[in-house]
């Protein structure tokens, strides 16, 4: 057990970390705004259209997540695949600020802790990047070293992207890095710059059963969505179509009548007219719930979207510009806002959840305040310090990346309602609160 008390002192150990990689500045922060109308602008020719146009004249419309699909992750001309794009066309909180990254690390350790310190435990990123978020999270388990020294520590990335992968490869082992042969599951394997070992696979069904836990920024809002539209004849699929004026291009259609996915993804008492279902996070979801249930750990979910509220949220960013979603697929990152109810509803009370809660609520409650002090305080230059207050704002300003993104994690059940197995069941001392959730003690 972990007093909220000796969880502060995590914070102030960990605040001796200095400032890391000059931090990135004066970028446009095109995050949240509302899907633009679409314009009319000719579609450039490129892998994935040639690709989906052939698709579609064999085979006739496809459903929203299946273009989601093709144009993100297609193996060889997919937007991921193939561009990376983070900082190029957007801009993500890790990208931003060292301090996002400290604090998770922080959270993990407190968490460890509460679970009356297991000998090993996995550090699980999905979509990762960069490798910014890990390499932050690894400095912190670097300064906590003495308290971590007699735990197994190692990393697992699940990262689709060859491209993005040897990024994160490059950030976090300086790129000493193995492949494997096809039938290891890990794809990848290597040797942290302070370590600890780190293994890359394609899917979080190939990473290891364990303790572990579990950390997903900005990767949900990349899984496909299905869109539905409520009718006068009933709920009909958004699909994906030719231009019957214009056979270069691509237009939305309504299903003619039901679908597969309207019948299974639609709840009975919905009360929206346009509705968005991403059955891939309610799939990782039930995987998270079951891992974490058996194996324990927990799971940090971080990333913009509503509580079962908002309508059409999908839309694509393009140089840090938004872009018509249909137009030249391959080039430009899809997205669509995360909808916490619906992951809820996917855990089906295996495990518990907490929040939704805004990015800034989490980050005061795990001390951002005196993370950025501390680091004020030891920045010798004014471009600097200047710096480090431009990243607190985009950090925090409810109008930028404050308000818009949100915390939520995954924790077995007897983390919040059953006392730890070596917690004595007569004691009245209480459960540590989950740090984030509830204000970080700090003393
Ligand atoms: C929007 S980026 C977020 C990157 C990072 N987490 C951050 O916040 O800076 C999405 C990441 O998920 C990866 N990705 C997208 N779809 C994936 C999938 N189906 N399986 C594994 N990785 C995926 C991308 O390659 C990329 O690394």
């Amino acid at each position: 057990m972990v007093p909220p008390s000796a969880r502060s002192a995590l914070l102030a150990a960990a605040l001796g970390l200095g400032a890391r990689r000059p931090l990135p500045r004066g970028r446009p922060a095109p995050l949240l705004l509302a899907p633009a109308a679409r314009p009319r602008s000719g579609a450039a020719g490129g892998g994935v259209l040639r690709h989906l146009l052939l698709k579609l004249r064999a085979t006739g419309p496809l459903t929203v997540a299946e273009y989601m699909r093709e144009a993100l992750t297609n193996p060889g001309q997919g937007y991921y695949t193939r561009r990376g794009g983070v900082g190029q066309d957007f801009v993500t909180a890790p990208e931003v600020s060292q301090v996002l990254g400290e604090l998770i690390g922080i959270w993990y350790v407190s968490e460890w802790m509460a679970a009356g310190r297991p000998g090993a435990f996995q550090l699980v990123e999905l979509g990762p990047g960069t490798g910014a978020l890990t390499d932050d999270v690894l400095r912190v388990f670097k300064q906590l070293a003495s308290l971590l020294s007699k735990c197994d520590v190692s990393i697992h990335l699940v990262e689709v992207s060859p491209k993005l992968s040897e990024t994160q490869a490059q950030m976090l082992t300086g790129g000493k890095v193995q492949s494997n042969s096809e039938d290891e599951a890990a794809y990848m394997k290597g040797i942290s710059k302070t370590g600890i070992p780190i293994y890359w696979y394609r899917g979080i069904q190939d990473v290891p059963q364990g303790y572990s836990f579990y950390l997903a920024h900005e990767f949900l809002d990349a899984l496909p969505i299905h869109k539905f539209q409520r009718t006068e004849k009933g709920w009909r699929e958004v699909l994906v179509d030719i231009d019957p004026e214009a056979p270069d291009q691509l237009r939305f259609v309504l299903s003619p009548s039901s679908t597969p996915a309207t019948e299974n993804f639609i709840q009975p008492e919905e009360t929206r007219d346009h509705v968005e279902v991403c059955p891939e996070a309610g799939v990782l979801i039930q995987r998270l719930a079951c891992r974490i249930e058996k194996d324990g750990g927990a799971a940090l979910i971080a990333d913009y979207g509503h509580d079962g509220t908002k309508t059409d949220t999908f839309r694509g960013f393009r140089n840090h510009k938004l872009h018509d979603v249909l137009v030249a697929p391959g080039t430009a990152d899809l997205t669509a806002d995360v909808d916490f109810s619906y992951l809820r509803k996917m855990a089906q009370g295996k495990i518990a959840t907490l929040g939704p809660i805004k990015q800034r609520e989490f980050l005061k409650n795990m001390g951002v305040d005196l993370r950025m002090q501390v680091l004020l305080q030891n920045s010798p230059d004014s471009a600097t310090r200047e710096q480090l207050l431009h990243s607190y704002d985009m950090l925090m300003n409810p109008e930028k990346m404050g308000d818009r993104f949100n915390f939520f994690a995954l924790l077995p059940h007897r983390r919040l309602t059953h006392p730890h197995k070596e917690h004595d069941l007569h004691s009245k001392s209480p459960l540590p609160p989950v740090a984030g959730f509830g204000e970080l003690l700090l003393k």
